[in-house]
């Protein structure tokens, strides 16, 4: 099918995209705008690209629409199992060590890009599943898909969905519910979830561990950066950050230590209040 964007209409929604959200269309995922684009065209039965851009620069929630309609939301429970092997064979454990010598009983964590739940739902699970007698569990989700974030706060997967979820998990944490899964409410009450654009600061602060995978792949340099930067303020002077296994710190800016566990790879945070170094 023939483009719908010439080079400068490609150019406009490409800059509107990235300075929006920090989603970078290069040249070769052109076409995957345009598809993006055809159906909001169809949806809000604008008849030109132009028309169009000029209605997003005006209206609020179709920027909201547009946004989420170019976003990539792949996810699954316990994706990436090296991942939950370090965050309960090492991660937790390690921070459980340090808060013995303090009060505080609460692990939080922030799932940043959690897609349809089924991230910090895993995160929950585990936690609620490893934890020792006493502590608290709070994890926040968030996502610029507001879609996405319908699905997570229902909580409701159909049975296709929870393949991968072992089984004493499925049977714990899960209610069966006609063709699928509904969330325990024991779980979901661990879990809040907001709509957030990961290119603002969330202003929470405190946090134990960040999870923020299959985001960043989408950025570029700087909006990485930029966002790498607001969860080293959102985090506790010792806390730890997942990315994705096909993303790295490498050559940013930062003062995460990369740390190698017999599981996988993962970020630390160890001191100070910024995450620029100067
Ligand atoms: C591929 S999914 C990853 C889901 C989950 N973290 C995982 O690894 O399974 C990427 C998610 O990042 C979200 N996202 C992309 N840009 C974002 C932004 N600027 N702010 C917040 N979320 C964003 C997308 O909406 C999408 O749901």
């Amino acid at each position: 099918m023939a483009g719908i964007l010439n080079d400068s209409d490609f150019t406009r929604f490409r800059d509107l995209i990235y300075g929006e959200s920090g989603i970078h269309f290069s040249e070769t995922n052109r076409s995957i705008l345009e598809s993006r684009l055809r159906e909001r065209l169809r949806l809000t039965g604008h008849q030109s690209v132009g028309d169009y851009f000029t209605h997003l620069k005006r209206d609020g929630e179709e920027l909201k629409e547009f946004l989420d309609s170019v976003t990539t939301n792949l996810t699954r429970f316990f994706r990436n199992t090296a991942h939950f092997e370090t965050f309960e064979n090492f991660v937790i454990p390690d921070l459980i060590t340090r808060k013995k010598t303090s009060s505080d009983r609460q692990i939080r964590v922030w799932s940043a890009g959690c897609s349809t739940g089924e991230e910090p739902y895993t995160i929950a699970m585990v936690l609620m599943e490893i934890l020792p007698p006493g502590y608290s569990v709070k994890v926040i989700a968030s996502d610029i898909s507001l879609k996405s974030l319908m699905t997570a706060k229902a909580g409701y997967y159909p049975t296709q969905r929870v393949t991968g979820v072992p089984e004493r998990y499925l049977r714990k944490y899960f209610l069966e519910k006609d063709t699928g899964y509904q969330i325990h409410p024991d779980v979901m009450k661990n879990v809040t979830f907001d709509y957030h654009n990961l290119k603002h600061s969330n202003g929470v602060t405190s946090l134990d561990i960040v999870f923020c995978r299959n985001v960043l792949i989408y950025f570029d340099d700087a909006a990485q950066k930029v966002t790498v930067d607001h969860f080293w303020n959102a985090m506790s002077p010792y806390s730890y950050l997942f990315i994705g296994h096909s993303e790295s710190l490498f050559g940013m800016n930062t003062q995460f230590e990369f740390v190698r566990t017999d599981w996988a790879c993962v970020y630390r945070k160890t001191t100070g209040t910024t995450g620029v170094s100067r």
